[in-house]
C-alpha cells in the first residue's frame, strides 16, 4: 500500500506520516528531502516555487513511489498542493490518499515554533493560494492530537477497498506471464502464489521484483489478503495444474468470495471437470470460466490465442480484458471469443492440443524420413520446412521445427542428444478418449497418442532393433523427384488431422447443443496458439457445417492430388523401415471414409456366423434385420 499525507506546510504531515508508516510497517519518506538543491535554496531565500521548479522533485518522488510499491509500499508526506501534481504522484491504483485539512491561525502558530525548518512562515499565505481542494482521498481535520490522527487515517486506510482489477492464482510459467501481460495491458492485477515452506517463499513477491516498470501489480501470500484487494465483484484466474489442485483451491477461494464474482480456469482442464465446475459456481450464484489459453510461454506474454467458455455472464466480466492481452489476427480482430456453455472453451482447447499432438507428429516423421530415408542433414531439411513455410504450408509448427533443427550446443545439433521418449499430459489422450465416447472415428490423431506412448517404451524398443535386426534403409531414388510428392503428402497429412478434430468438435457441440461457430473457433486459431497456420485461415474462411471439411474449396483440390502422393510416399518409408503412424493412418482414415463399398459385410457376416448378431440387406431398403443359419 502506498499512502500520501498532504497539506500545507505546518500541517503536520511528517508527524503523521511517521507515525502512519510506524504502525503499517512501511518505510517513510519525507517529501522536502527530495527538492534539489536549487529549490530549497530558492525556499531559504522566502521565494515560492513555480510549478517549472516542482517537475524535477515530482518525478523523483513518483519513482520513489514506484520503487517502494514493488517492495510493499511506503508512506510519503508531501505538500502535493494542486491537483495537476497530485495526478504526477499517481502511479498505482493502490495509492491512499490523506489530506490535512487546518484552520490558517492554528498552523500560523505551529510554523512560528518551528525551527530550522528553511520553509518561512512567511510563505502560508503564498501555500493557501495555491492550495486546491483535492477530488479524491481523505480529508481530515487537524485540530485533534496526532493520536486521534493517526486512529482516524488507519481507520480510514482500513475501509478503503483495493481496486485490483483482476487476480492471478499461481505464479508458474504460465500465470506469471499472463499476470504481466496483463499489467502491460493496463489492467492492475493481484498476483497470489501459495506459501508452502521451503519450496515455495516469497514467489509472487519476486514477480513484483523482477518486474519493476509495472506499478500496477500487488503480491500476496495470504488468499484472504488476495482477494481482499480486489474490485468487487471479483474477477480471478487460477493458473494451477489440472485435476485435484482445481477443485482443491476452488475449495479455500470459495469461502473468500462472494455473489458475482468470477473465477476462471485457465490451465488444460478435462472439459467434463468444468462443466461440472461451472454448475458448481452457478449453484453458489458465482460465475466460472473453463477457459482454453494456448502459445506456450511466449504466446501468454505476449498475446495468447484465449478460448473462455461457460458462464456468458462472466465473460462480459473479463471480455475487455481479454481482448487486451490476446493475440490479434490478421484484421487486429482479438484471438479471443466466447466459445459456449458449460466445459467447451476446454473442450476446444483439448482439441486445439490433439491436432497439435498430430501436427507435430507428422513433422516429425518427416524429419526422420528426410534425414535417414534421403540422408539429408539437419540444415537441408531444415531449408526444405523454411521453403514450404513461406507458402500455403505455412504453420507456426513448420516455422519452429525448421528452427530447431539448426540449433547446436558445441557445435553439435542439439537434436540428438535430446532423449527419444515424448512426454504428454493429457490433452492428447483425452480427445481420443472423447472420440471414443461420441464414436467418432479418430485414429490419425489417436496414433499421435500412441506414438508418444510407444517412443517411451526405449528399452524395449532398443532390444527389439537388436532382436530383429532393423536399421532404416536409404532411400533408392532422387529427393529432388520426391520432394513435391512429399510436400503434397504432408499437405494432405495436415488437412486429415484438422478434418479429424474438427469433425469431433461439431459431433460433441451437436450432441451437447452447444452450437459451436467454427469460423469463429477457426479465426481465433489464426494467431497466438500452437496450430496457427494458412490451413486455418482457410478454414476461418470456408468452414461451412453444409459441405464436408474435404469439400472446402482448396482443401477439396489438395485431397485430390494428394492422396497418390501419400500412398506413395507411406509406402516408401514402411518398406524401407520407418514408422510413419500418424500418416498412415490419415491415409486409411481417409480412404475408410471414401470407399463407397467398404468391407464392413464381411464383419456382419462373421458376427452374425458366430453370434446371431444379425444384419441389414443392400436389397431391403426398409432396414429390417436378417439372421442366417450359416452351418446349415
Ligand atoms: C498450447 C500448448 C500447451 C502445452 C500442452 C501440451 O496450446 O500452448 O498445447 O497447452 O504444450 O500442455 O502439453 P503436452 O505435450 O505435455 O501434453
Amino acid at each position: 500500500m502506498l499512502v500520501i499525507v498532504t497539506g500545507v506546510s505546518g500541517t503536520g504531515k511528517t508527524t503523521l506520516g511517521s507515525l502512519l508508516a510506524e504502525r503499517l510497517q512501511l518505510p517513510f519518506f519525507d517529501a522536502d528531502h527530495f527538492h534539489p538543491a536549487e529549490n530549497i535554496a530558492k525556499m531559504s531565500a522566502g521565494h515560492p516555487l513555480t510549478d517549472e521548479d516542482r517537475v524535477p522533485w515530482l518525478k523523483a518522488l513518483a519513482n520513489q513511489l514506484k520503487e517502494s510499491e514493488v517492495k510493499g509500499g511506503a508512506v510519503l508526506a508531501c505538500s502535493a498542493l494542486k491537483n495537476t501534481y497530485r495526478e504526477k504522484l499517481k502511479v498505482s491504483e493502490n495509492l491512499r490518499w490523506i489530506h490535512l485539512i487546518g484552520d490558517r491561525d492554528l498552523i500560523w502558530e505551529r510554523m512560528l515554533a518551528r525551527k530550522n525548518h528553511y520553509m518561512k512562515a512567511g510563505m502560508l499565505d503564498s501555500q493557501f493560494a495555491t492550495w486546491e481542494k483535492p477530488q479524491t482521498g481523505f480529508e481530515l481535520d487537524i485540530s485533534g492530537t496526532p493520536e486521534e490522527l493517526l486512529a482516524e487515517s488507519l481507520h480510514y486506510l482500513k475501509t478503503q477497498p483495493m481496486n485490483m482489477k483482476m487476480g492471478v492464482i499461481g505464479m508458474g510459467v504460465m500465470g506469471k506471464s499472463l499476470a504481466l501481460n496483463l499489467a502491460e495491458k493496463g489492467v492492475p492485477v493481484s498476483l497470489y502464489n501459495r506459501f508452502v515452506a521451503g519450496k515455495e517463499e516469497g514467489i509472487a513477491q519476486k514477480v513484483l521484483v523482477e518486474n519493476p516498470e509495472f506499478s500496477n501489480m500487488l503480491a500476496f501470500e495470504d488468499l484472504e489478503k488476495f482477494v481482499d484487494s480486489l474490485e468487487k465483484p471479483r474477477r480471478i484466474l487460477m493458473m494451477i495444474p489440472a485435476g485435484a489442485a482445481i477443485d482443491a483451491q476452488l475449495d479455500t477461494l470459495i469461502p473468500h468470495l462472494e455473489k458475482d464474482d468470477l473465477v476462471i480456469d485457465g490451465g488444460n482442464s478435462f472439459y467434463m471437470d468444468s462443466d461440472r465446475r461451472v454448475t458448481r459456481l452457478k449453484e453458489l450464484n458465482m460465475h466460472f470460466l473453463p477457459m482454453g489459453v494456448s502459445g506456450g510461454e511466449e504466446g501468454a506474454r505476449k498475446g495468447p490465442s484465449i478460448m473462455p467458455g461457460g458462464n456468458a455472464e462472466g465473460y462480459a466480466m473479463v471480455e475487455d480484458f481479454l481482448g487486451r492481452i490476446s493475440a490479434k489476427d490478421k484484421n487486429g480482430k482479438p484471438c479471443v471469443t466466447y466459445v459456449g456453455p458449460g466445459g467447451s472453451g476446454h473442450f476446444i482447447k483439448m482439441v486445439h492440443n490433439s491436432i497439435e499432438y498430430g501436427e507435430m507428429q507428422v513433422l516429425a516423421e518427416l524429419v526422420h524420413l528426410l534425414r535417414f530415408g534421403f540422408g539429408c542433414s539437419p540444415e537441408e531439411v531444415s531449408a526444405i520446412f523454411s521453403d514450404w513455410a513461406k507458402g500455403e504450408l505455412k504453420s507456426y509448427l513448420l516455422e519452429i521445427t525448421a528452427d530447431l533443427l539448426l540449433f547446436k550446443e558445441n557445435g553439435e545439433v542439439l537434436l540428438d542428444k535430446i532423449l527419444d521418449q515424448a512426454g504428454q499430459k493429457g490433452t492428447g489422450a483425452w480427445s481420443l478418449i472423447t472420440a471414443l465416447d461420441y464414436g467418432v472415428p479418430y485414429s490419425p490423431l489417436a496414433e499421435a497418442v500412441n506414438a508418444r506412448g510407444v517412443s517411451g517404451e526405449k528399452a524395449m524398443r532398443v532390444a527389439f532393433s537388436k532382436t530383429f535386426k532393423h536399421e532404416f534403409v536409404k532411400v533408392n531414388g532422387s529427393l529432388e523427384e520426391w520432394l513435391p510428392k512429399i510436400k503434397s503428402a504432408y499437405a494432405l497429412a495436415r488437412i486429415i488431422n484438422h478434418e479429424v478434430g474438427f469433425r469431433l468438435m461439431k459431433t460433441v457441440s451437436d450432441t451437447k447443443e452447444w452450437s459451436l461457430n467454427f469460423n469463429e473457433i477457426a479465426r481465433i486459431w489464426t494467431n497466438g496458439c500452437i496450430i496457427r497456420s494458412g490451413i486455418m485461415e482457410n478454414i476461418s474462411a470456408n468452414y461451412s457445417d453444409q459441405i464436408s471439411f474435404f469439400e472446402i474449396p482448396g482443401v477439396k483440390e489438395q485431397v485430390v492430388s494428394g492422396r497418390k502422393d501419400l500412398a506413395e510416399m507411406i509406402g516408401l518409408g514402411l518398406v524401407n523401415g520407418f514408422a510413419l503412424p500418424v500418416m498412415s493412418a490419415g491415409l486409411n482414415y481417409l480412404l475408410g471414409r471414401m470407399t463407397a463399398e467398404s468391407s464392413a459385410s464381411v464383419i456382419q457376416a462373421q458376427r452374425d456366423y458366430f453370434g446371431a448378431h444379425t444384419y441389414q440387406r443392400k436389397d431391403d431398403p426398409s432396414g429390417k434385420f436378417y439372421h442366417t443359419e450359416w452351418t446349415k
